[in-house]
């Protein structure tokens, strides 16, 4: 499959139910903001990002008060939405869509991407991008669907990889054009619509590998529990158990972002009637674990929808998810139960080959 091809269904993912999300460039915004009747712009980061630089002229209405702030939006004007780089103004632009706003844009690249080929002068984040004291890579795979991760100290270079694919050359890219070493291999959970990078990913770099102490495994690996820490650097991922995709799902959390495998997608959540998923536990997880972190803590999945058409990250807020999330939404626990055993795909093919696979030694 060329890198151009739009991803294959996935099976654990419900067709969102809205297109691409129409993007502005830079320029063409700049040129926009000139001219007569410019967009409205807004701001959909928190107050903290928005203090090291914005827009002028701009709005704040930050992602998680979107759903709240949307109707005190002009229905008549064109609205240009942007972030640091893209990826939640993409999530509130599709957002406004759905609820009927016709000239919709979000901007391509974000403020970062405006500041580096319009506006040199605009303050811009330092370092990468968290800083200098933390590194965030979503790393995308067209083929699967799926969305693997490396987070790094880039003073102690010293790094973490969620849920490595099969194939692992671009971790190893990664690592070797970075000089980085590897503290671990964590996987969220046994996976079950494809087969998983770790023992390959530990054969070459002597990483452990680390799963729930609830995982049937047979590869050498260590136990997390809840509350325990991964640590890389200064930088630490907090264990918090979250069973129901899964029965030895995990999700970590690193400051204000959490890494929710399939826990929690965005716009719904993984199916729970394969490898030993219960409707109920995911509920619990939802409502008592992931539910009760503070609003604008960053979603960060294992999956990604078909027809996002995303460009190599996506990301969303939990205020935002909470408001917006089809299996968040169902009103009831009854409901909710009922939303997770009715309409979904059919289970991939092979799937108990491949749960079988991904824990074999
Ligand atoms: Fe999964």
């Amino acid at each position: 499959m060329s890198s151009n091809s739009p991803p294959a269904p996935h099976p654990y993912v419900r067709p969102p139910r809205a297109g691409a999300v129409p993007l502005i460039a830079p320029r063409v915004l700049r040129q926009l903001l000139d001219g007569e009747g410019p967009p409205l712009l807004i701001d959909v980061r928190p107050l903290p990002e928005r203090r090291l630089a914005h827009l002028p002229g701009d709005r704040h209405l930050p992602l998680e008060e979107l759903v709240a702030g949307v109707a005190s939006l002009p229905a008549d004007r064109a609205i240009v939405l942007y972030d640091h780089l893209g990826f939640r103004a993409r999530r509130a632009a599709e957002f406004l869509i759905d609820h009927g706003f016709g000239s919709v844009a979000a901007l391509e690249g974000g403020i970062e991407e405006y500041a580096r080929v319009v506006d040199p002068g605009l303050a811009r984040y330092s370092g990468d991008e968290r800083g200098s004291d933390l590194i965030v890579r979503q790393l995308p795979r067209p083929e699967t669907g799926c969305l693997a991760y490396f987070v790094g100290d880039p003073v102690a270079r010293v790094g973490v990889v969620i849920d490595p694919g099969q194939d692992t050359a671009p971790y190893q890219a990664l690592l070797a054009e970075g000089d980085w070493k590897l503290a671990g291999i964590v996987e969220t959970h046994t996976h079950a619509d494809h087969l998983a990078g770790h023992s390959a990913l530990h054969l070459t770099t002597d990483a452990p590998i680390l799963v729930s102490h609830r995982s049937p495994a047979q590869y050498p690996h260590q136990r997390l529990t809840e509350g325990e820490a991964v640590r890389f650097g200064s930088q630490e991922l907090v264990v918090l158990e979250t069973p129901g995709h899964t029965q030895d799902h995990l999700t970590l959390r690193l400051r204000d972002q959490i890494f929710t495998g399939d826990t929690l997608l965005l716009g719904s959540c993984g199916r729970t009637d394969l490898a030993g998923g219960s409707p109920e536990r995911l509920w619990e997880s939802l409502q008592d674990r992931l539910l009760r972190l503070p609003r604008e803590t960053e979603v960060y999945p294992a999956h990604y929808g078909p027809l996002h058409a995303l460009p190599d990250r996506y990301v969303s807020t939990l205020g935002f998810e909470r408001a917006t999330n089809e299996a968040l939404n169902q009103g009831s626990r009854e409901a909710f139960l009922r939303y997770m055993t009715e309409g979904w795909p059919p289970k991939p093919a092979r799937f108990d080959e491949i749960v079988a696979s991904n824990l074999a030694a």
